[in-house]
Parts: C-alpha cells; sequence; structure tokens
C-alpha cells in the first residue's frame, strides 16, 4: 500500500501477479493446425521479448484479446507467462475496436490525415470495454503490484483501474502520436480521455512532442499546472466532471504524474543475429537475382494504413520514372504491404488506392524483364524480413505521421555491414534520434525524389558513415533500455518507496 494510505473499502479481490502488462492485443496468436486443433505461438513483437524476463522475475501476467470474435478461453501460460483474455463480442469489436479506437481516435491522433467519426455508440462501448480490461486486471494483481497498460485503445483503464485498486502501481505508454491542442479538442470526449490517463502514475509518449501536446490538453481542460515532467492532479477539484483518484501518493494537495517521452525501440540484437544468419545472406541474395539484378533495390514496409505515406512515395518513384531520372531495370521497388484493419472503410479506400497505383506504375512503365514495383499484400515471417532488409540498398519511410515507426529500426539493426541508406520521415517519431538518415518531408515529393536520387548515387563512405552513426543509436537503445528506463521511472511511485525522496530522484535523473 501506498505510505499511509488504505485501500477503498469496497476494493475489489486480489489476484496473485505481481507485474500485469494489459494491451488491446495479446502478445500470442491462435493457430489452427490441419486437423483442427489450435494452439498458441507467441507473436514476435519487440514489446514481448522486452517484457519477458520482468515478467519471469516477478509474476507475470499479460491480459489483452486473443484477436477473434468471441474468444473465450481459461488463462494459461506460454513461456512464463500467464495469458488472461478478455474477450470481444463481435459488436464490441465493431465499435470499440474497429470503431472508436481506429476510426475515431486513430485518424484523429494521427493529424487527421482521414477525417475521424464521431459516434456517441462507439464511445459507449468504448467505456464499456475498457472497464472490462480494468476489471480484468483488477482480479489479476496482486497487492501493490505495477501495471503497465499500452496504447490508445485502453486510455480510460488507469483511472478505473485506480478506482478499483488504489493499492497498484500504474504506468501507461501510448504508442502513438498524441495530438497537438488544435487537434485533440475536437473530439467530444477529450476531458474523460485526459482524465482516464491521469489515472497512471507514469505516462509514457513516444515524442517529447508527443508529451508537450499532451501537457498542454492537461492544462487547457483541467486547469491543472505542469513543472517539467510533472502533472501536478489536485486530490481535491470540485469543477465539473473531474473526480479524485483513489488516495495515493500526497504531496501537499495534490498526486504528481509523470508525463515525459520514452522513444520505443526493437530487440536490435536479434535483428542482427538473424540478418548474420547465412540462410537469410543467401536468401537475400536470391531476392535480388529474382527481381532480376536491379542496380539499386528500393524497400517499403508497412501496414497498409493511410498514415504510413505508401500513396506519396508511390506518387515520387512513378513520377522519376516518368520524368526518365531513372529506369525500372535499374531501381525496383518492393512493397510489402501488411493487411490491416481491413473492415474499416478508410482502409478499403486505401487499399483500391494504392493498388490501383500499383497497377498503373506496373503497367506504364513495365517491360516483360522488369516490374517496376513487386507488390505484396501480406505479412512475412522474421527471416524473410531481415532478407528483405539485408538485400534492400535503399529503405523508404515515408509516413505522413507514425508514433515511432519500428522498421526504420530493424532496417538499421540488419545493417551489420554498415550500408544501405534511410530514407526517414521527420514525422516518424524515429527521426528524433536516427538524425543521420536522409530526412524527408514526404508531402513535398520533389524533395522526396531528390532524397531518394541522392540515395541512389550516395558513395559507399557516406553510407557506411550514416548508417554507423544510426545503428550505434538503435543497438544503444533497444527495447531493452525503453522498458527499463520506464519500469525505473514508474518503480519510483511503488509502494516500496516513500514518494517524496523517490520523486526527488527521478528529478535528478530527467
Ligand atoms: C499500431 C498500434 C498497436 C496495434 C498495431 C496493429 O502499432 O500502436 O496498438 O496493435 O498498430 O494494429 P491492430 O489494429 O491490428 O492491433
Amino acid at each position: 500500500m501506498n505510505g499511509t494510505d488504505s485501500g477503498s473499502e469496497n476494493a475489489s479481490p486480489r489476484g496473485e501477479y505481481g507485474f500485469v502488462v494489459v494491451s488491446n492485443r495479446l502478445p500470442v496468436d491462435r493457430v489452427i493446425a490441419a486437423d483442427g486443433s489450435s494452439s498458441w505461438a507467441r507473436s514476435p513483437g519487440g514489446l514481448v521479448t522486452a517484457l519477458e524476463p520482468v515478467m519471469r522475475q516477478n509474476e507475470g501476467a499479460w491480459i489483452g484479446w486473443g484477436g477473434q470474435p468471441d474468444l473465450e478461453f481459461e488463462p494459461f501460460d506460454n513461456e512464463g507467462i500467464r495469458v488472461v483474455p478478455v474477450p470481444l463480442s463481435a459488436p464490441d469489436i465493431e465499435n470499440y475496436y474497429e470503431g472508436f479506437s481506429n476510426d475515431t481516435l486513430w485518424p484523429l491522433y494521427h493529424d487527421v490525415i482521414a477525417p475521424p467519426s464521431f459516434h456517441r455508440e462507439w464511445w459507449e462501448s468504448y467505456v464499456e470495454v475498457n472497464q472490462r480490461f480494468a476489471q480484468a486486471t483488477a482480479a489479476a494483481a496482486a497487492e501493490g503490484a505495477t501495471v503497465w497498460e499500452q496504447d490508445y485503445q485502453l486510455q480510460l483503464v488507469p483511472k478505473m483501474l485506480r478506482e478499483l485498486r488504489p493499492d497498484l502501481t500504474i504506468g501507461f505508454f501510448n504508442h502513438i502520436p498524441f495530438p497537438p491542442y488544435g487537434i485533440y479538442s475536437q473530439l467530444p470526449w477529450r476531458a474523460q480521455i485526459i482524465e482516464g490517463l491521469l489515472g497512471a502514475d507514469v505516462i509514457g509518449f513516444q515524442r517529447i512532442a508527443d508529451a508537450g501536446n499532451f501537457q498542454r490538453a492537461v492544462r487547457r481542460l483541467k486547469g491543472y499546472s505542469t513543472k517539467g515532467t510533472y502533472v501536478e492532479v489536485p486530490l481535491l477539484d470540485n469543477s465539473p466532471g473531474v473526480r479524485v483518484f483513489g488516495p495515493i501518493k500526497r504531496q501537499g494537495s495534490f498526486r504528481t504524474v509523470v508525463a515525459r517521452a520514452f522513444p520505443i525501440s526493437i530487440d536490435a540484437k536479434s535483428f542482427e543475429d538473424l540478418a548474420r544468419e547465412p540462410s537469410v545472406q543467401a536468401r537475400a541474395h536470391q531476392i535480388r537475382q529474382e527481381l532480376g539484378n536491379p542496380r539499386t533495390l528500393m524497400l517499403g514496409v508497412d501496414r497498409l494504413d493511410y498514415t504510413k505515406g505508401i500513396g506519396h512515395r508511390l506518387k515520387a518513384y512513378g513520377e522519376m520514372l516518368a520524368d526518365g531520372l531513372i529506369s525500372p531495370e535499374d531501381v525496383t521497388l518492393v512493397q510489402v504491404a501488411n493487411p490491416s484493419r481491413e473492415r474499416v472503410q478508410a482502409y478499403m479506400a486505401l487499399r483500391d488506392e494504392i493498388e490501383l497505383t500499383v497497377g498503373r506504375i506496373n503497367g506504364d512503365f513495365g517491360t516483360i524483364a522488369h516490374t517496376p514495383i513487386s507488390y505484396h499484400h501480406h505479412g512475412y515471417p522474421r527471416e524473410e524480413m531481415a532478407a528483405l532488409y539485408v538485400a534492400a540498398d535503399i529503405m523508404l519511410v515515408t509516413a505522413l505521421r507514425d508514433g515511432m515507426n519500428l522498421v526504420a529500426k530493424e532496417y538499421v539493426a540488419c545493417r551489420f555491414d554498415e550500408d544501405g541508406v534511410l530514407v526517414l520521415s521527420e514525422f516518424a517519431g524515429a527521426s528524433d534520434e536516427l538524425k543521420r538518415a536522409l530526412l524527408i518531408n514526404p508531402h513535398d515529393i520533389d524533395g522526396m525524389k531528390d532524397a531518394i536520387l541522392q540515395a541512389i548515387s550516395m558513395p559507399k563512405r557516406d553510407r557506411q558513415a550514416r548508417m554507423r552513426s544510426l545503428r550505434k543509436r538503435v543497438l544503444e537503445n533497444d527495447v531493452a533500455r525503453w522498458s527499463t528506463d520506464f519500469l525505473r521511472v514508474l518503480g519510483t511511485y511503488s509502494h516500496h518507496g516513500a514518494a517524496g525522496h523517490t520523486l526527488h530522484e527521478e528529478r535528478k535523473t530527467t
């Protein structure tokens, strides 16, 4: 418990897990075998890799949705992690997941690249599903446990959970951007979301600018003071719609919440190791051969999402072919477009638009021997991705807005040969760190074409100097470092330390 504060009288029953991660999706995928039997396979995300050691040390549990409608199953152990399902019905998926999460919040938080839809029934479903996640978490967490919630689908959970379990230490990490106030303020439920997030002790963002946007929204909507990375949440606030969260660390008449940037990363070493595998090297060689050994192989790897700027990239490439700046024999583009959120209208429209453009470019500029764009509307296993990264001379990351963009970091991690050029949008969070990439504004098509030409003709020494610097950054700041940094700051809030003392420590380190 936190100092003198005891749990609320109607507190929910305690569970047994000392460290609980909560995310919309579980880190396991259901695999159906040919004989119809089903099993679970670990999905190869960096997050689960980074958290696994912490999970093993602390009786860890992971709470989330199994990815299919009405999938009910008992909690089970998967490679040292307790997996606890939160089932979603078909209407939950339609309203909470496809609707509010991915057709309201996603476009709103990504600079309204697509228009967000505001529907009250979606909001009601979001509240209801967030409540269910909070209840499942409250039931799993041991007394005084640490809980780490992930991403925009669950922004109300911190407050809901604090009300149920004031003994918990609660962290939240937002994997996507937090928008500027002028955009955020469109949201009819803008104050509720801020209140929901402020239920956490530590709120992490990808970029310093995201944390700044959040703090501004807090000041504008709630009138709370912010000092450096701290938000002061009053413990007695009678203004309408404001509730005082559970009795916790008191500092005068407010509790402090940290809101700051913790840029996420990847398991860089494992990508490098994979890239070094002889089978991956051989496959990279084979990929180039099968593409007709182009002088320059360019690669794009994205979820098929309107935030990724795939259309802008294709426009630049198409114009370069049309202008005769490059020829399809010389410069080939491989575009991997992972299917995503296929029942959301904006994603359906995007697929049509991208595939029309790919077809046009291939039709206009292709020859029997050379197809300018090798387009793939499916995901690939990690080995194949590593081979593509090794094979590609130029990696194109042209997002119009992106929380971080881990593909950029994966490419860098795989290039142990210190070759390859990363063309990176300044609107991806990764550009804050990867400053030796060729940074572009994807809206500026001429600028993008110039950067691609520069990448094509860049001398090897320059490529190496840039890649060396990028690699240093990515290998030093991997996902283990990210989770350690976050959990260290969150640890200053745990019941083990006196809040005032540990907050002072944190101040010194940030
Ligand atoms: C982004 C989000 C994640 C999400 C992922 C895939 O990276 O930040 O929270 O899981 O996209 O999207 P999906 O809707 O398939 O979970």
